[in-house]
């Protein structure tokens, strides 16, 4: 970071340190987050805060001496100035990998329709190419050589409070190629652990596309329907029994794409194969031929009808 770059941390840190403060003034805030089963130790790790209504913000603001320009540029205020980006909302701050503050994540508590509103991205932050809780669990990634990627600031944090510091998020957002090379560096197994529900599942098959493709070795972790890390660790269930049964990425795609498809119709049967098909050609031949073996018995057909060109569907009258 260049010397402009510190003073910009420095606001965050201010504002954060604002934003804590006031948790503890808002018996609703404070309520609302033990309800949801976090601790005080765990509220002060992540460093959860309340951001307070607008007046209050601005009366911080400008007793703290915080320079406008920079607060619309680090994304506590709107674009125009006019508004914090976060009131009346639980504070997440977002850390660096080296744990400095580069931006925000709030979230409701009074169900408005936008349940959690994040920063844009900043001359700080790059959504795309930050895991949430990265800070926090890198040393455990390395030593459990495994890296459990969930859709979530409460996933990740409650993962923690329950012992499982191996997790990040990706912040609802799909993984990117940009968050490749963080993990990368660690070389850990990947267990992608998304929402048991359907918005999940589509995600944790891009997300297994993506990592298999790239060659990283990991598997999908399902949840009962509909529930997230989160709220098992509310129930108080046994997670090592959940992360100790996933299915391998390759084993996945495969399963849930042709879950898609009722294949003992044979119209929809071609269109599950194109879909896998499709997903074949972009592999690497290393992969390819092992990924379209495995898929052709799923699916009982040749390989090859996997790997060769798709034919277009027509009727043949002749
Ligand atoms: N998210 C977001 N904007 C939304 C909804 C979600 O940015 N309107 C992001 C948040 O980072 C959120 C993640 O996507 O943590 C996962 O979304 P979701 O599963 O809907 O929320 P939960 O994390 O389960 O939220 P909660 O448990 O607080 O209801
Ligand atoms: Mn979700
Ligand atoms: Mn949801
Ligand atoms: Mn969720
Ligand atoms: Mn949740």
């Amino acid at each position: 970071y260049t010397k402009g770059n510190f003073l910009q941390i420095d606001i965050l840190e201010k504002v954060n340190n604002f934003y804590k403060g006031e948790l503890y003034k808002n018996n609703f805030a404070l309520k609302y987050l033990k309800d949801r089963g976090l601790f005080d130790s765990t509220i002060e790790k992540f460093q959860l805060g309340y951001a307070p209504d607008s007046i209050k913000q601005f009366k911080f603001f400008k007793d703290a001496n915080l320079n406008k320009k920079e607060l619309i540029s680090l994304g506590v205020l709107s674009e125009n100035g006019e508004y914090p980006r976060l009131i009346e909302r639980i504070t997440f701050p977002i850390f660096s990998q080296s744990g400095k503050i580069i931006a925000f994540g709030g979230r409701t508590i009074t169900n408005h329709p936008a349940k959690y509103i994040n920063f844009t991205n900043t001359k700080i932050f790059n959504k795309s190419k930050t895991f949430y809780g990265f800070n926090f669990a890198r040393e455990h990634i390395l030593r459990k050589k495994e890296m459990i990627i969930v859709e979530g600031y409460m996933d990740v944090i409650m993962l923690h409070q329950a012992g499982v510091e191996n997790a990040v998020a990706t912040l609802g957002t799909a993984l990117t190629p940009e968050h490749l090379p963080i993990i990368q560096k660690l070389k850990p197994k990947v267990i992608v652990a998304y929402d048991s529900d359907s918005a999940g599942i589509n995600a944790a098959l891009k997300a297994s596309k993506l990592l298999y493709s790239k060659f990283f070795e990991g598997s999908v972790c399902l949840f009962p329907e509909g529930l997230d890390p989160a709220d098992v660790v509310k129930r108080g269930e046994d997670l090592e029994k959940y992360f100790k049964e996933t299915i391998p990425f390759d084993t996945f795609i495969i399963e849930y794409t042709i879950k898609k498809y009722d294949i003992k119709n044979p119209l929809q049967k071609k269109a599950a194969i194109d879909e896998l098909r499709e997903y074949i050609a972009t592999l690497d031949e290393i992969l390819k031929e092992d990924f379209a073996l495995k898929a052709s018995r799923y699916l009982q057909i040749s390989p090859q009808k996997l790997t060769s060109k798709s034919k277009p569907h027509t009727q043949n009258i002749n």
